[in-house]
């Protein structure tokens, strides 16, 4: 049996006695902003800020099961991790490239756009680097203010730090971290239609977990099985793809509700609209500009398909037209309502919009490649509702730097990766902005430690305090992570050499991925860098 979450709030040893900021999930936002205070960690009394990032997944993945072979990233590859805050950073693709071998090969590629794969694969050597501010497998359930033991003021109001829960996911058993600041990157969830339960039909699934349920019920590539692929956008326009290129003898229908698939707007003036600049644009309009502008220009994010892929479609499906071939198809002006079993295969009723009515399509598959939400109030954040401010429209109120606006008396800055679409505009949810958005992050974590620390005339320096930090951060079930080891990185420098006979660096490739602690000693001797940055050039 699964042990329950508790509720009540905790009791605190002190505000001292935890991390200075949890992030929760580490997908790319939260990954940038890992990199970020690894590289300039904002200091507090001359300490670095103590961060640690909990993460669901038992390793480092990007969207695994919509890794699809020939998936380009839709961003060109300067907008890696942190190329636009720092492009002398160890962790730009470039880097990455070179130390993997590949820097001249990608050159004479002349593409923007990487694979997704090699993408998620820069993504793992970035993170693998990290890999000690991380815990994989760990699921987040509740967010809780600690009370204090002794109140600060009369009422007994303020709330210093926070307690995040989450269960260990191997072992199925709780943990419990303290920490003054939270950042929440959790991404979107599956966007359901209303009408359907893919939990009654296996076979009814959501394009989040393509791979995985593609292959485990469909596992006979030359079988006539029978597919739906619902929805209009990007992942609905590689999963056609995929399904009729990968199974020759399947009957596959695309079910659109619009009426074509629509290319994105990828053009000079309008790409100018996921700049960094704009954020501070946006941000400053009145909240009736700022919806304009969002619906004006969601399509050149939802609900659009990459031009070249619109084109293969097109010609593949033209060929097959030459050839006699009728099994694959493109339904315009559907909308999905239902699914129902039929024995071992469904019913999908669509609302044809054209002609009124409902029709039933027969499949053995339907994939709802149908998008995601962004709840515009976090479930995890449910325990801390009466200590944030919400606006008229019911979401939560956000500052420039990312901060939900809290009440007098509670503390801990809770911040929003990919949450804020509606206030900071189209590039919150993807990865156009990333080094630059950390960098905003913390720097405001930096300003709140600084000020958390002026604000508590008792406390003793924070640098004396470490020793207890490190002990009281620990969760209630596992291992320490290495909290008063030097690291920071100056921005430019480069990291130690690898150890010998390491020549191929430090990369997955080469073996064992770095040792995160080494990246900054700065009593160490600078030669070896030098050196490494003069061998660095050459390649290049
Ligand atoms: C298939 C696909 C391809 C895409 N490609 C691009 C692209 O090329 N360019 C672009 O700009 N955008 C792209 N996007 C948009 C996408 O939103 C961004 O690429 C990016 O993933 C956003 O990063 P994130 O960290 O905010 O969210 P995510 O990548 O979704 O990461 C969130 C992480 O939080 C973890 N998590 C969730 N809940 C919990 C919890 N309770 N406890 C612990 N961990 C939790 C999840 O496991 C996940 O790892 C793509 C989206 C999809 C679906
Ligand atoms: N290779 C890549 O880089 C890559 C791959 C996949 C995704 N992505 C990114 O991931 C994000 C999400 O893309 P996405 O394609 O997953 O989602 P999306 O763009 O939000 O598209 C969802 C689609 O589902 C349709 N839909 C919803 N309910 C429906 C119903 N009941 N019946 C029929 N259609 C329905 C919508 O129709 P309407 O159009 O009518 O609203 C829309 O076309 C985007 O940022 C995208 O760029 C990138």
């Amino acid at each position: 049996m699964r042990e329950r979450t508790r509720m009540t709030p905790a009791r605190s040893h002190g505000p001292r006695a935890a991390l200075d900021v949890i992030g929760i999930g580490f997908g790319p936002a939260n990954l940038a902003l890992a990199l970020c205070l690894e590289e300039q960690p904002p200091s507090i009394d001359g300490r670095p800020l103590q961060s640690l990032f909990l993460e669901r997944k038992a390793s480092y993945e990007w969207h695994p099961d919509m890794l699809l072979e020939g998936a380009e990233i839709q961003v060109p590859f300067l907008k890696d991790l942190v190329t636009l805050r720092n492009p002398q950073s160890h962790f730009t693709f470039l880097n990455y490239l070179r130390l993997h071998g590949r820097l001249l090969d990608f050159v004479n590629l002349r593409r923007w756009f990487p694979t997704r794969l090699e993408f998620n694969d820069y993504y793992r050597w970035v993170a693998a680097q990290l890999a000690d501010r991380v815990r994989y497998g760990r699921a987040v359930e509740s967010v809780l203010p600690v009370a204090q033991e002794a109140p600060v003021d009369a009422g007994g109001g303020t709330v210093e730090l926070l307690q995040v829960t989450a269960r260990h996911l191997e072992t199925d058993r709780l943990e419990e971290y303290r920490t003054r600041n939270l950042v929440v990157a959790t991404g979107g969830v599956p966007y359901i239609p209303p009408g359907i339960d893919v939990a009654a039909a296996a076979k009814v699934f959501h394009s989040q977990g393509f791979l995985q349920q593609v292959r485990r019920h469909f596992p006979q590539a030359d079988a006539p099985y029978r597919f739906l692929v619902v929805g209009s956008g990007q992942s609905a326009a590689e999963i056609f793809q995929y399904l009729f290129s990968h199974y020759p003898n399947a009957a596959v229908t695309a079910a659109l509700r619009r009426f074509a698939y629509k290319p994105a707007d990828e053009s000079e003036f309008v790409n100018e609209i996921y700049s960094p600049a704009m954020t501070d644009l946006f941000f400053a309009l009145p909240e009736a500009e700022r919806c304009y502008l969002k619906n004006a220009h969601a399509d050149t994010n939802y609900s659009a398909v990459d031009l070249e892929l619109i084109r293969s479609i097109f010609r593949a499906l033209y060929e097959m037209k030459v050839k006699g071939d009728t099994r694959v198809r493109v339904r315009s002006l559907v909308e999905l309502r239902q699914v129902e079993q039929n024995g071992s295969g469904l019913v999908a009723k669509l609302w044809n919009r054209a002609e009124g009515r409902m029709e039933c399509l027969e499949a053995d598959g339907v994939v709802l490649a149908t998008g995601f939400h962004r709840p515009p109030r976090h479930p995890l954040l449910a325990g801390l509702a009466e200590h944030l401010l919400v606006k008229a429209d019911g979401e939560y109120q956000v500052g420039r730097d990312y901060r939900v606006a809290s009440l007098p008396g509670f503390a801990p800055g809770i911040y929003l990766q990919g949450f804020c679409e509606s206030t900071h505009g189209l590039s919150d949810s993807v990865l156009s902005v990333l080094p630059i958005r950390s960098r905003e992050i913390a720097d405001s974590l930096g300003g709140a430690l600084v000020h958390a620390a002026l604000a508590d005339p008792q406390a003793p320096p924070r640098t004396a305090a470490l020793a207890g930090l490190r002990e009281l951060a620990e969760p209630v079930l596992e291992l320490p992570i290495d909290l008063d080891r030097p690291r920071a990185m100056e921005v430019g420098e480069l990291p130690p050499s690898p150890p010998e006979g390491r020549e191929g660096g430090w990369g997955d490739a080469g073996g064992d991925p770095i040792d995160a602690g080494k990246l900054r000693d700065t009593s160490e001797p600078q030669g070896r860098y030098r050196a490494n940055r003069a061998a660095g050039s050459s390649s290049s």
